[in-house]
């Protein structure tokens, strides 16, 4: 099994970054980073975190994620089940910095 690698990640429009291991899903290294991508179901099926790759290559981890061959062609993934092969743009218009959660508040 080759060992990880971990690659630049850039969401448009908002320019936010954040850096990826291949073999996690993008979702989970995105809130690693304290960036929220948007998600439901978590497992490839209800579409709700789709978005679009603008540059770069990324793999889904399942094998039948909730994708046309048309979505695919036109550079359609699931966040929530797919992970950087290269450096990636994606463009995800809801995503957002999650609030710093401040250690005093109670
Ligand atoms: S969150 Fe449901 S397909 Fe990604």
């Amino acid at each position: 099994m080759p060992s990880p690698s971990l690659f630049s990640v850039h969401v448009e429009p908002q320019g936010l970054r954040f850096d990826a291991l291949s073999g996690v899903s993008l979702v989970e290294s995105a809130r690693e980073a304290g960036i929220v991508l948007p998600t439901s179901c978590r497992n490839g099926t209800c579409r709700a975190c789709l978005c679009r790759v603008l540059s770069g290559r990324a793999n889904h981890l399942i094998e039948w994620p909730g994708l046309s061959a048309e979505e695919k062609r036109e550079g359609c993934i699931l966040p929530c089940v797919a992970t950087p092969e290269s450096a990636l743009r994606i463009e995800v218009p809801k995503a957002f910095l999650a609030p710093i959660q401040s250690p005093l508040a109670t």
